[in-house]
């Protein structure tokens, strides 16, 4: 094993925006790096996360859990090397993921209850990160929990071609249900339809009638929607509701450049009278103690070749806020995260 460096690079929150964030609103530090205590683990990152949630942790707006402070080292998921540990639960060279506690730094010290092992052997470490992440545990929850999908439904997903919405679309297919897909582009609705979604609209070329495109790929109604973006695009969907429609409402993207402020939009009150429509809005963290669950049945989907990821992977701690800010742009295909060290089962052929 190569030595440990004494300093490593750190993204702290400079700024809170005021809008959409820029890379401005983080600076690129040099810290110490910092030694385990009892019952702790240095890991070394390999991958580091980039996620449209991290919008709401850099504002001083109210939100379902604690954000950064400018100064603070941003916080984040990542998938990394155990280079120390001070417990016998771990081994230098284990891999370890954790979802929101690694930061945005090349090095971390971690609690073993924070973390959990990989088997590098099932499948790729970015996977860990996504599938069987957190987005992947959101779209299995959303589908089968929440909007309690059935055989034959219409889901319509919006945000389609990316994270949660790849892996939504795939367990709507597996669930016997008419997938429909909603992103930016023509290259990212072919991405969706080869991933199984039957349909794609293009939100940006059908903005004119965005309603009108979404009935057209929904001639019986959305049963279910899978709300990733909130904005024109629910807008246009509520005006497609099906009797007794389940809304479910996972995130709301379009608003990252408006936090804090209220949404306008048209009033759905009607539509979902006549439909009996039942809105819900939805947090992974509710499903913390069955999220085992979800990633086995997410890692054998995986294994038998039902479930696929696509991925978008920046190089260079450096590009850390530029990353994030790709979400924001629409211009991540797939999960978007930032590799920052080697991956040490990259060259051995584990998968
Ligand atoms: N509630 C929960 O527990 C939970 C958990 C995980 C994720 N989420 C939410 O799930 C959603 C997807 O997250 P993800 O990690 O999978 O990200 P992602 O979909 O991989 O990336 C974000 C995508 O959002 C779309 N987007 C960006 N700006 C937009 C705008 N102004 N209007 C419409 N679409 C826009 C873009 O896709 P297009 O190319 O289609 O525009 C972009 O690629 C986010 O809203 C996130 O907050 C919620």
């Amino acid at each position: 094993m190569s030595t440990l460096p004494t300093t490593h690079k750190q993204w702290r929150l400079a700024s809170y925006p005021e809008s959409l964030p820029t890379e401005d609103n983080w600076a690129l530090s040099e810290g110490a790096v910092p030694a385990p205590g009892a019952n702790q683990i240095l890991v070394r990152a390999v991958y580091l996360d980039v996620a449209p949630y991290m919008r709401g942790r850099i504002s001083p707006q109210k939100n379902y859990a604690a954000g950064v402070k400018p100064g603070d080292v941003m916080l984040g998921g990542g998938i990394g090397e155990v280079v120390q540990s001070n417990t016998k639960h771990y081994q230098p060279g284990d891999i370890v993921v954790t979802d929101f506690g690694f930061g945005w730094q090349e090095y971390a010290v971690l609690q073993p209850s924070g973390v959990r092992k990989v088997d590098p052997a099932l499948a790729p470490l970015p996977y860990w990160m996504e599938a069987f992440g957190l987005n992947g545990v959101t779209a299995y929850f959303a589908l089968l929990d929440a909007a309690a999908i059935k055989p034959g439904d219409t889901v319509v997903i919006s945000a389609a071609a990316g994270s949660v919405g790849q892996i939504a679309g795939q367990i709507a297919k597996l669930g016997g249900c008419r997938a429909v897909g909603i992103t930016s582009s023509p290259g990212k609705a072919a991405g969706c339809r080869e991933l199984g979604y039957d349909d794609v609209v293009d939100y940006r070329a059908e903005q004119d009638d965005l309603p009108g495109a979404i009935r057209k790929a929904c001639p019986n109604g959305v049963d279910v929607y899978i709300d990733n973006t909130a904005g024109v695009i629910s807008d246009a969907v509520m005006q497609n509701l099906a009797p007794h429609a389940r809304i479910v409402l996972v995130g709301s993207i379009s608003l990252a450049g408006r936090f804090g402020q209220p949404d306008i939009g048209p009033r759905f009150h009607r539509q979902t009278l006549i439909a009996r429509a039942t809105i819900r809005g939805f947090l992974v963290s509710d499903y913390l103690p069955r999220y085992q669950e979800a990633r086995d049945r997410l890692v054998s989907w995986y294994r038998s070749g039902a479930l696929k990821s696509k991925f978008d992977i920046a190089q260079g701690i450096e590009n850390l806020p530029r990353a994030f800010l790709r979400l924001l742009n629409s211009e991540n295909v797939g999960k978007q995260l930032v590799q920052v060290g080697d991956d040490p089962t990259a060259a051995s052929g584990l998968h």
